[in-house]
């Protein structure tokens, strides 16, 4: 019997093929297997699955294989026959009818997400984001980048929608929010997170306001289900009056920009604050001493890569709003995806 493998080896062979792992779940579901899978009367065998994909046997064997112990998908080997069925992971997040569904957003990681990573050492070197390097546009104002054609717009808008259906009850419900009557979701996308406060806050109105083409997008594309009460509002939250509101929500915003342009934003929230009211900030908050968790260490490399900021611990957010002038502040670790801070402008 040789020597037991060295941990160390085996961990550097992990991290350096975890890359494979992700272009597995991105293959199959832009070749659609889940769908195909979750349409199937029953589990389905290589050669009915490679004819229902238009992809070849070897190759959608070889895909299939690999997806059963990375637990995308069951298989049952019984009468010598491997046929496949989608895991309850693939039946959640993975296939287009699931109302839980994660694909869009897998699609943009697949894509976009990933070709800027293939230049990450490049963004480390320059300390900045890799656009032009990746799809050849210029990257010194982010979001005409992100947004470069109306279909990368729409992939983007449709992606950021779909954590909500998962994580948007938890961090709507971290703190109680019912007190707030006026709501405004500043950069709120296509309003999935709106439109989840409107089903937990049935008294509440949220107004999204977003850059004109991301509100044009949502209209057209990703229609919202309330009662009237979540509306758009078109503008820029660096310039343009901020409406009237109890409280401001903003999700995976501050982590776009720098410590400058944060405490600009947050200066002119402070001022449209009606007193007594207060601020949402959602995001992964790093731990105290900045160390973890990894996941969101990476979020802050991505930033790097995509934007031009970072994540932040519960401090460096305290700081920000403090400077800004809200006060109150509390973190909520929800035990999901992110974490919830709600601070107070104060009476007067
Ligand atoms: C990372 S996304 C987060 C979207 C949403 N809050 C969520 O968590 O799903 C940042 C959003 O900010 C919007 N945004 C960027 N710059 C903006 C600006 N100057 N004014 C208004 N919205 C802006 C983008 O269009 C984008 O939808």
């Amino acid at each position: 019997m040789g020597s037991a493998l060295d941990p160390a080896f085996r961990l550097l062979q992990e991290h350096a093929h975890g890359f494979m792992v992700s272009q597995v779940l991105f293959a199959a579901c832009e070749l659609g297997l889940f769908d195909l899978l979750a349409e199937a009367p029953g589990p389905l065998d290589v050669a009915a699955i490679s004819e229902g994909l238009g992809a070849s046997p070897r190759g959608t064997e070889l895909l299939l294989e690999a997806c059963v112990p990375l637990r995308l998908l069951d298989v049952d080997t019984r009468g010598g026959t491997a046929r496949y069925a989608n895991s309850e992971l693939a039946r959640a997040y993975l296939t287009s009818r699931s109302p839980t569904g994660q694909r869009a957003m897998l699609r943009y990681l697949g894509s976009t997400t990933y070709r800027c990573w293939g230049h990450l050492a490049d963004a480390v070197r320059q300390g900045s984001n890799q656009y032009q390097r990746a799809f050849g546009v210029p990257a010194g104002d982010l979001f005409s980048a992100i947004y470069r054609s109306p279909a990368e717009r729409l992939q983007f808008t449709r992606g950021l929608q779909e954590i909500w259906s998962v994580d948007g009850r938890r961090v709507l419900t971290a703190f109680d929010l019912s007190p707030f009557h006026r709501i405004c979701d500043l950069g709120g996308g296509a309003g999935a997170l709106a439109q989840e406060c409107a089903c937990v806050y049935p008294g509440c109105h949220v107004t999204v306001l977003e850059v004109p083409e991301v509100v044009q997008t949502a209209r057209a594309h990703l229609p919202l289900q309330t009662e009237g009460q979540v509306g758009f509002r078109e503008g820029d939250f660096f310039e343009d009056p901020l409406p009237e509101a109890d409280l401001y929500i903003l999700a995976r915003v501050l982590h776009d920009w720098s410590d400058e342009k944060c405490s600009r934003l947050l200066a002119r929230v402070h001022h449209a604050c009606r007193p007594g009211g207060g601020v949402l900030v959602v995001e992964r908050v790093l731990d105290a001493d900045g160390r973890g968790p990894l996941a969101t260490l990476l979020g802050s490399l991505n930033m790097l890569l995509q934007a031009e900021g970072r994540e932040r611990t519960a401090a460096q957010f305290r700081a920000l709003l403090a400077a800004a002038g809200f006060g109150g502040f509390a973190l909520r670790r929800t035990g999901g995806v992110h974490d919830a801070i709600l601070a107070t402008k104060a009476l007067p």
